[in-house]
């Protein structure tokens, strides 16, 4: 695959990033069809920051503090995503709310994970909440991004087991690990143009993709 005819994503984080590192993974595949352009964070002391940089990934670090109003903050965010050719924003740990204008802005083209099988169990504290509620199986979202807090056309779901013992912390191990895996198959999904959205919901072009996203626990496990 040509190098200049690969699609350009950008990261927005807010801490660890290790979503960010599954993708910056699964970059350095030369058969992938993306690359990171920029990594974006609101937050100075990021983790994230420090792994876009290992990877010779250009980062900037815009902090909404800074900005007296929301939309100050996002115009700048805009800005430099723009600036560096971003086709497709994906979300990974950043913890902002993001306001109609900039979801519209980058409408189709803005990609979240979720740690849960949304519409469940929305917004914070989900592994806790998955484990009070006594659910069976839990798991990972990756969906476009929607005015609405973690609502969207939903491109991919992992189901996990949730354990009798499990605590939100173990819980959220095995989670993430599915999220590891989900978001770079959602990047490429995007970038070979194998999914479209169509009536709010997102539609696979080829039938044996969307079958071989249905990733499930082995339950004998
Ligand atoms: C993930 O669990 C993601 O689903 C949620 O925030 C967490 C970010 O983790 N939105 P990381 O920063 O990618 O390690």
């Amino acid at each position: 695959m040509a190098e200049n005819i690969k699609l350009k994503v950008g990261v927005l984080i807010s801490g660890n990033g290790s979503n960010l590192q599954s993708i910056i993974d699964a970059c350095e595949d030369p058969n992938f069809p993306a690359e990171l352009s920029i990594v974006i964070s609101n937050k100075a002391e990021a983790y994230g920051l420090g792994r876009a940089k290992k990877a010779n990934i250009k980062t900037k670090v815009i902090e909404h503090q800074n900005f007296q109003h929301r939309s100050d903050f996002e115009k700048n965010i805009t800005k430099a995503l723009i600036n560096a050719n971003v086709e497709l924003v994906c979300l990974a740990g950043f913890m902002r709310i993001l306001t109609d204008t900039f979801v519209y802005s980058w409408k189709d083209r803005l990609i979240n994970v979720h740690p849960s099988l949304l519409p469940i169990f929305k917004g914070l504290n989900t592994h806790q909440r998955a484990i009070e509620c006594g659910v069976k199986f839990s798991g990972c979202t990756i969906h476009f991004v929607s005015s609405s807090m973690d609502e969207g056309p939903i491109i991919l779901q992992a189901a996990v087991p949730v354990h009798q013992n499990d605590t939100s912390k173990s819980l959220a191990e095995r989670v993430l690990d599915a999220e590891h895996k989900l978001y770079p198959m959602a990047i490429r999904l995007f970038a070979n143009k194998k999914i479209w959205i169509e009536n709010d919901l997102v539609k696979f072009t080829n039938i044996e993709d969307h079958n071989e996203i249905l990733i499930n626990p082995n339950i004998k496990n």
